[in-house]
Formats: C-alpha cells, sequence, structure tokens
C-alpha cells in the first residue's frame, strides 16, 4: 500500500478512536512544511465544525493518540488546529528495507486498472520531423512508462498524420520532376523539395492545381497506381522517422495513423447526422454548438464559436472526422477505458470539441488533452532556424549531442569525470541524449523553456548528468567494497540526522510515481530523483559507508537510492553507466 494511503488509514482509525466518532473521518493528510513535520492533518477544523467543539481542543486529543502509534514519532498542534506529524526513523526503516527487498521497489498498482491509449509523437508524413515533435514525443514516451508504472495496461500509439492533402502535391511533383537517384539518396528531404515546389506551381497553374486534386480523389478513391505511390513515400517518410526514434530510444505498441481510418469515416458523418449532432450548412458538415441540447461548455454556446467540421464541402474528411474514427476504434478493439492526446496545447481547442462531440455521442471513455508549450531559444523567442524556418530534429539531436561530447571530454581531462575509453562512445550517447531528454522533463510541461545547450551536460543541479553521476557514485561504492549491487538487501536503520534526511526523500517515492502518473507530470519524477541525490550527496559526504560500524545497513541505503534513480530514470526514458 501507498505511504500516503497507508498514513491516511493509520490517522483515520486513530481520529475516530480517540475523538469516539460513529464514523471514519478523512484525516486530509497533507504534505507538511519540511520545517514543521512530514506530514499535516488537516481535519481538526472540519470536525470542529461538525461535533461543534474547538478545533484546537479536538487536534490536542487527537494528538494524544496519533503519538502512540508505532509509525509517529511526534504529533504537535499548531494554528487553529493543524496536527504536524514527524515519522519515526525505526518504522521508515522498516519501510525502506521492504521496499528495498521488493520487485516493485513498493511502487504498488492502483486499485482500478485501466486500459489506456496514448497517442503520443505523431508527425505528420512526407516531411522530417521538427523541433515540435520531440516534446510530443519525450513526454509521450515518459507518460506511457508512468502509467505502466502505476499498474496500467498502455498501448502507445502513434497517430501519424499520413492522408492529408500533400498527397495530391506530391504525386504531382514527382511526376513533373521526380528523379529516382535524388530519392533514394535524400529520401525525405528530396520529398519535401518535392513539395515545396508543387505548392508553389500550384499557386499560378490552374491545370496543375486541378491535377493535384484529381490525383488526390484517385489515391482516396483506391486507385492502385497511386496507392503505389503512396506506400512508397509511406516507406521513405517511415525510415526517416524511424531514425530519430532510435535515436531517442522510443518506440511504440501501434502505428495506426490517419489512414488507417479511411474507411470508417463515412460512417462517422452518418452516425453523427442521425443522432442530430451534424447539419450540413453551405454544402459543408459539422457540430454547431450553438443549436445543440446538453453538456456544453458556455464558451461552446456563443456567437461566432467555430463549429467542428467534419466533412467539407468538396467531400473530404477533415482532421476531426478521423479523431472520431479513432475514439471508436478505440473503443472497439481494446475497450479502452481512457485515450491520452500528448499534443502541442495549440491544439487545445480541437481537443475540447472532439471531447464535447465524444460526450454528446454517449461514448463512456475518459478523454485527456496532455498539452505543453514552446521550446524557446537563447533569445526567449520560439526556436529558429538562422533563416527564420523550424529546426528539424535531426540535426537539433546531432548538435546537442556534439556538445554533451565536447563537455564530457572537458570534464575528463579535469578528472572530474572518470570514463574509460572503450566505453566513451556509450556515455556521449547516454549522457548526452539523457540530458537533452532531462531538460525537457524537469520543466512544467505547460510552460515555455528556454532550451540551453551551453548548460547540458553540468554534474551539479536538476539535469541529466547529475543524476547519473550520482548513480554511479552508489555503484563505484559498491564495486570498491566487493559487494553485489543486484539484490543487496539489509535491514536499515537511521540514526544519523543525513540518513533521516535521506530516508525521507525515499520513502515517499511510490506516491511519486502515482502522483506524476495521475496528473501527466514527468516533472515530479525530476523533482523527486534530484532531491534524492542531492540528500545521497549529503549524506556520503558526513556519513562514511564502507569499513563503518553501520556498513551494512548504510549500504542498504546507497542502494535503494541508487535503485530509485535509475528507476526512475528508466521511466523518463533516460539509461545509467555503471561508471562515471
Ligand atoms: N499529426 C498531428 C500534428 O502533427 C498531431 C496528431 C495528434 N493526434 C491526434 N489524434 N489528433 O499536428
Amino acid at each position: 500500500m501507498l505511504l500516503s494511503q497507508h498514513l491516511t488509514e493509520l490517522a483515520a482509525a486513530t481520529l475516530q478512536e480517540t475523538l469516539g466518532l460513529d464514523e471514519r473521518p478523512d484525516p486530509l493528510l497533507r504534505a507538511a512544511n519540511p520545517q514543521h513535520g512530514d506530514y499535516q492533518l488537516n481535519a481538526a477544523m472540519a470536525l470542529g465544525k461538525k461535533l461543534g467543539r474547538k478545533p484546537r481542543d479536538i487536534a490536542e486529543e487527537a494528538a494524544v493518540g496519533l503519538r502512540a502509534l508505532d509509525a509517529v514519532a511526534s504529533a504537535e498542534v499548531a494554528g487553529p488546529g493543524f496536527i504536524n506529524l514527524r515519522l519515526r526513523p525505526s518504522w521508515v526503516g522498516q519501510q525502506l528495507s521492504a521496499a528495498l527487498a521488493a520487485e516493485n521497489l513498493g511502487i504498488d498498482p492502483v486499485a482500478t486498472k485501466e486500459t489506456i491509449v496514448v497517442d503520443f509523437s505523431s508527425p505528420n508524413t512526407a516531411k522530417s520531423m521538427h523541433i515540435g515533435h520531440i516534446r510530443s514525443t519525450i513526454i509521450g514516451a515518459a507518460i506511457v512508462e508512468l502509467l505502466r508504472a502505476a499498474g496500467h495496461e498502455v498501448i502507445g500509439d502513434n497517430h501519424l498524420g499520413d492522408w492529408g492533402t500533400q498527397f495530391g502535391l506530391l504525386i504531382m511533383g514527382l511526376r513533373e520532376w521526380g528523379d529516382d537517384e535524388a530519392l533514394e539518396r535524400d529520401g525525405v528531404e528530396e520529398l519535401e523539395r518535392l513539395y515545396t515546389q508543387a505548392a508553389a506551381k500550384k499557386k499560378d497553374d490552374e491545370a496543375f492545381a486541378d491535377a493535384a486534386r484529381q490525383a488526390l480523389a484517385e489515391l482516396q478513391g483506391g486507385d492502385p497506381e497511386k496507392r503505389a505511390l503512396w506506400e512508397r513515400f509511406m516507406a521513405i517518410t517511415r525510415e526517416a522517422f524511424d531514425a530519430v526514434y532510435d535515436r531517442l530510444g522510443v518506440t511504440f505498441d501501434e502505428w495506426l495513423g490517419e489512414s488507417a481510418y479511411q474507411d470508417r469515416l463515412d460512417g462517422v458523418v452518418g452516425l453523427l447526422l442521425e443522432k442530430g449532432l451534424a447539419k450540413e450548412d453551405q454544402g459543408a458538415i459539422g457540430v454547431f454548438f450553438q443549436e445543440l441540447e446538453g453538456d456544453i461548455p458556455k464558451k461552446m454556446r456563443k456567437e461566432g464559436y467555430a463549429p467542428f467540421l467534419i466533412r467539407k464541402k468538396d467531400g473530404a474528411f477533415n482532421y476531426a472526422t478521423t479523431d472520431v474514427a479513432t475514439i471508436l476504434y478505440r473503443q472497439e478493439r481494446w475497450d479502452a477505458d481512457r485515450s491520452v492526446y500528448v499534443v502541442d496545447t495549440r491544439q487545445g481547442q480541437h481537443f475540447e470539441q472532439l471531447f464535447t462531440v465524444a460526450k454528446l455521442m454517449g461514448i463512456d471513455m475518459r478523454l485527456d488533452h496532455v498539452g505543453f508549450g514552446k521550446i524557446l531559444g537563447d533569445d526567449g523567442k520560439p526556436l529558429r532556424t538562422r533563416d527564420g524556418g523550424v529546426p528539424k530534429l535531426m540535426p537539433f539531436l546531432d548538435e546537442a549531442e556534439e556538445r554533451a561530447r565536447v563537455r564530457i571530454e572537458e570534464l575528463r581531462e579535469e578528472g572530474r569525470l572518470r570514463i574509460e575509453d572503450a566505453d566513451l562512445d556509450e556515455a556521449f550517447k547516454t549522457i548526452g541524449i539523457g540530458a537533452v531528454k532531462y531538460a525537457d522533463l524537469r520543466q512544467n510541461r505547460m510552460t515555455d523553456y528556454r532550451f540551453e545547450p551551453d548548460k547540458l551536460v553540468e554534474l551539479s543541479g536538476n539535469s541529466g548528468p547529475y543524476i547519473q553521476y550520482q548513480y554511479a557514485r552508489i555503484r563505484s561504492i559498491f564495486a570498491k567494497g566487493g559487494q553485489n549491487f543486484e539484490g543487496f538487501t539489509a535491514p536499515i536503520a537511521l540514526d544519523h540526522e543525513r540518513e533521516q534526511e535521506l530516508a525521507r526523500h525515499l520513502v515517499k517515492y511510490p506516491d511519486v510515481v502515482h502522483t506524476a502518473a495521475e496528473t501527466y507530470q514527468p516533472h515530479l519524477i525530476c523533482e523527486h530523483l534530484y532531491e534524492v541525490a542531492s540528500a545521497f550527496s549529503s549524506f556520503y559526504g558526513d556519513c562514511p559507508v564502507l569499513g563503518s560500524p553501520e556498513e551494512k545497513s548504510r549500504l542498504a541505503l546507497c542502494a535503494l537510492s541508487a535503485r530509485q534513480l535509475e528507476h526512475g530514470l528508466s521511466l523518463l526514458g533516460i539509461g545509467v553507466l555503471e561508471k562515471m
């Protein structure tokens, strides 16, 4: 059971008994200001009202009962009736020993397991991935792992934008200027060139524009020759995407792009018309929220609020139509309890509309849009290339890794990093990519963040390399002492203040994982890892481990710290090195 749950139950039972209540009250357990305690109980105020007594008196009475608990070292009443609790170190030590011995580090699964589809990365095809896709990819992958660690059944789905109007132009571009050699050599970059050229020509060449529209219609109508071309474009794009995903170490369970739902779009439009949710307006079909009954946010009822369009005048379907079809598919195939969309906040309105439509359709699935902000450059403005374009992902990663490599070599020369020559390549990759991911994930995802390539690799502060470094320090203690790290267990006693400080953080990990998963906030994991790494560093500075009388217990504390660091980093898609 989670620490927070366990303490809640203990406190509830104690309150009921000491105060002679008929029912179990909610003790309202919260994290306390560390100066005052580990936890705070806020129930006395509400109970005071209910019982017609002074909250402070109630709190004093309850505190007496709480002090008698094994888990509690002190219970002090403050202010109008807050109860500040400190946990007993011997009790915390027992919890930690148990967590160290447990397969799951004490992260017990949720009581209600859900099947959750996480829709992430999802770039548009026939273009190379740009900087905008890195956040969805990294944050999405972390959310998949967090939800899995919390005990859910998770399906990671790459909802590629692989069926847009770009294909009509691409087919025409290929016909006009296509060069097999260039296509072989440059792949997706050649596709981009063809597309840009075709898009320019379309502007002042009516016949060309018509032909492109015709080609698109034929592709969508199932013409085998056009279909073969589309497949070729897809294969080329897929190769480029795979290279990025390989580099980032990200995988998907499904690659169900927009094209996978084409057969269902007619049905979706029919269904929405039949339910009276959509209507025709000037040849197009859409959901006009102003005119509907039911549970609809106020702002959607305002005059001038945009409709949710599901079929264009020319009969083509919209992004929205595919997303409705996708929800129905996820229900049908997996009986999914939840769909999570890790997509730029700028698509907020689309998802608000989609979720409202799903609710109006009576779809019983929890739908969450997990948004995120922009990446800013040194000047505090959205990151741009020199010519003002959006930076491509691969060169961005190249540059970040190159900077990391230079810095790692510097740190090696200064004697601050110990990496053997043979391990260097792996270290560049693990530290470099880890630093890029961590720099992103440590931010509250909703805020825009400034990407600072010069600060990527530092062995201090809340950064990936710092966490990896503290992990490697612990591994070297084990190596030096000739102790087996894997499977190390021992009872943990917490006598020294530094041991207690470290333990206070360690004992919260299972709660942190669950909260991070529930709220889709990977940065909570980063905060925890940073606290553990810093507390470990202070502990190790003051408390000798090898050769001390407390060696076994302290090694166990080290082992648990390292296992949390490794586990937490792995949730973020970041690896560790045994030596650094
Ligand atoms: N392809 C879209 C884009 O690049 C993102 C798709 C997000 N997922 C979804 N189900 N709409 O903007």
